[in-house]
């Protein structure tokens, strides 16, 4: 069974911008933000069968709710994030002390170095890619296969709107991969197709409505309503798809994926 950390959204909203989607002036309307999380909730746990594992709220923690940025799970232990912006660094405390209360052996990055967990860093079949450039940095990569004890293949990120990893690169069961091309440099792109050779290109529009940053449990799909074209090539592959509106998220520059991390 597949088990996942989630964040209620009690004191989720827009209060600072860290990436192009975040706009002071379009606040989250905290009752739509609420019922959008708890239907995303319903979906997992009752149409898709994952466990669901809570950590509180924190107040003046409004993107707490993003739990994909906690660290990067291997096993039983992970690798904590360290936030890029001073905005989020106080989440980190608040995950690490969630991850050791449940058993978690909780592993540090030497100092200094930025890296947003399993936001910028997801295995597709037996591999381990890892985003870097506007948050996570390259450098943190070296660690992270040293830590784990395995290769991290690094991809650049060139398109400020697609920041994080899962923002235009979502691994699939099988090995499979739904992927954005144009938020990735032209040697990141060629190592994608080396090393993924079932993919599917999200278009523009599907992208823009963070189809990339999908939920893929078995043979479910759960993302963002809208993407009509991604959304018929799934089916064609056999996936089953769960559309679901998270527009208050997407205010935030996150949706399905980030509102969740993959913690088995
Ligand atoms: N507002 C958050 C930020 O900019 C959104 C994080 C989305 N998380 C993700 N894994 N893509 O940090």
């Amino acid at each position: 069974m597949a088990r996942l950390l989630m964040c209620r959204p009690t004191y989720y909203n827009i209060e600072y911008e860290i990436n192009p989607w975040m706009s002071r002036a379009r606040g989250a309307v905290a009752p739509v933000a609420q019922a959008q999380w708890e239907n995303l909730y319903r979906t997992l746990t009752e149409r898709v069968g994952a466990q669901i594992e809570l950590v509180e709220p924190v107040p003046g923690l409004p993107d707490l709710v993003f739990t994909a940025n906690a660290g990067l799970v291997k096993g039983t232990k992970v690798i904590l994030s360290r936030f890029r912006f001073p905005v989020r660094s106080p989440e980190e405390p608040v995950f690490a002390a969630w991850f050791k209360a449940h058993g978690f052996e909780v592993l540090e990055l030497p100092e200094g170095l930025f890296f947003e967990g399993a936001g910028d860093a997801l295995r597709c079949g037996e591999h381990l890619f890892a985003g870097y450039h506007f948050r996570s940095e390259i450098r943190s990569h070296a660690a992270i296969a040293e830590m784990l004890g395995e290769r991290v293949l690094s991809l650049q990120l060139v398109d400020p709107r697609y920041y994080h990893l899962d923002t235009c690169f979502c691994p699939l069961t099988g090995g499979k991969l739904i992927y954005y091309p144009a938020a990735f440099d032209a040697y990141a792109r060629r190592v994608i197709e080396q090393y993924v050779p079932e993919r599917i290109e999200v278009s523009p529009e599907d992208a823009a409505r963070f189809g990339c940053n999908a939920v893929c449990v078995d043979n479910h799909v759960v993302l963002s309503t809208g993407c009509t074209k991604l959304t018929h090539e799934l089916s064609g592959w056999g996936f089953q798809v769960h559309a679901v509106n998270l527009s208050e998220y997407l205010k935030s520059g996150g949706s399905a994926k980030c509102l969740t991390l993959r913690l088995d």
